[in-house]
């Protein structure tokens, strides 16, 4: 099972829509595919609300949940399918937490899941806490998408640091990269900021972007993938994500 996270410090940058369409072209493509929620907001969650929960988020940060964990995922049926974890609000006291607390029994509870899933992907606060340490020491990847304006590109400095800092724990985790969200290219500030930001970090961008489509939202909001949308509008939206799950899809190296 290969687990990846999306992480970017500050919200609203496309963590959750981008968890979501990994999660929808990851099923069509035939995978057994976990996604855990970190943040209490829930709009996973709710974009997934077709498909079931067999866990909540702060359960995956105790020790004493393996055992249930077997005994819910036992009896799953075979083939391609997606479950979910679902955010709750004891997710605030997990991260009242030290990670020496938390981020052991997290990454016990993930290993557990690797009997039953090849994928899990896990949605992230917009905050560097504990919960999203943990999920970074437990994961092979992690995908930050992030919009082209200055507190966003604010956010993703603090967030490579972070990810520099738990690579020392676990250095097996591949930073994929920072991925253009909502980008307006009709917006000059955009554009230069998208240029300033390749030349800043070439090697850490990923070379994809997303375009700021309503289509992406109706989708999110209508619990389907934006391909599902029938707009001509949706058509080049729809493009641009597959192009970005083929990509992670690619990166993450799933064995066949
Ligand atoms: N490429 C996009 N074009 C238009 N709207 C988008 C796009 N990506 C995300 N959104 C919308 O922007 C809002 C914030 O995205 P979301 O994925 O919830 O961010 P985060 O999880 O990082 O806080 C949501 O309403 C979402 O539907
Ligand atoms: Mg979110």
């Amino acid at each position: 099972m290969k687990v990846v996270t999306v992480a970017q410090q500050k919200g609203g940058d496309g963590k959750s829509t981008n968890i979501a369409h990994l999660t929808f072209d990851f099923l069509e493509r035939g995978l057994r595919v976990a996604v855990c929620e970190l943040d209490p907001q829930g709009n996973v969650a709710s974009t997934l609300r077709q498909f079931e929960t067999f866990c909540t988020a702060s359960k995956m940060f105790e020790p004493s949940s393996t055992d249930s964990l077997h005994a819910a995922l036992a009896g799953l049926p075979d083939g391609p399918l997606v479950r979910v974890i679902a955010a709750d609000n004891a997710m605030a006291d997990v991260n009242m937490r030290k990670f020496d607390q938390v981020a052991g029994a997290f990454k016990q509870n993930v290993e557990a899941l690797a009997a039953y899933f090849d994928v899990l992907l896990i949605d992230t606060a917009p905050s560097l806490n504990v919960s999203l340490a943990s999920a970074l020491n437990a994961s092979d990847c992690v995908l930050s998408p992030i919009q082209m304006e200055a507190y966003s590109i604010q956010g993703i400095r603090k967030m490579l640091t972070v990810i520099g800092n738990i690579r020392k724990l676990n250095p097996k985790l591949k930073f994929l990269g920072m991925l253009p969200n909502m980008v307006d290219a009709r917006d000059p500030r955009q554009v230069r900021n998208l240029a300033e930001l390749k030349a800043a970090y070439p090697q850490l961008m990923i070379p994809l972007e997303i375009g700021r489509r309503g289509s992406i939202a109706d989708a999110m909001a209508t619990g389907v993938p934006v391909w599902k949308i029938k707009k001509t509008t949706a058509r080049k939206a729809s493009q641009e994500v597959r192009a970005v799950a083929a990509y992670v899809f690619e990166k993450m190296e799933i064995a066949a």
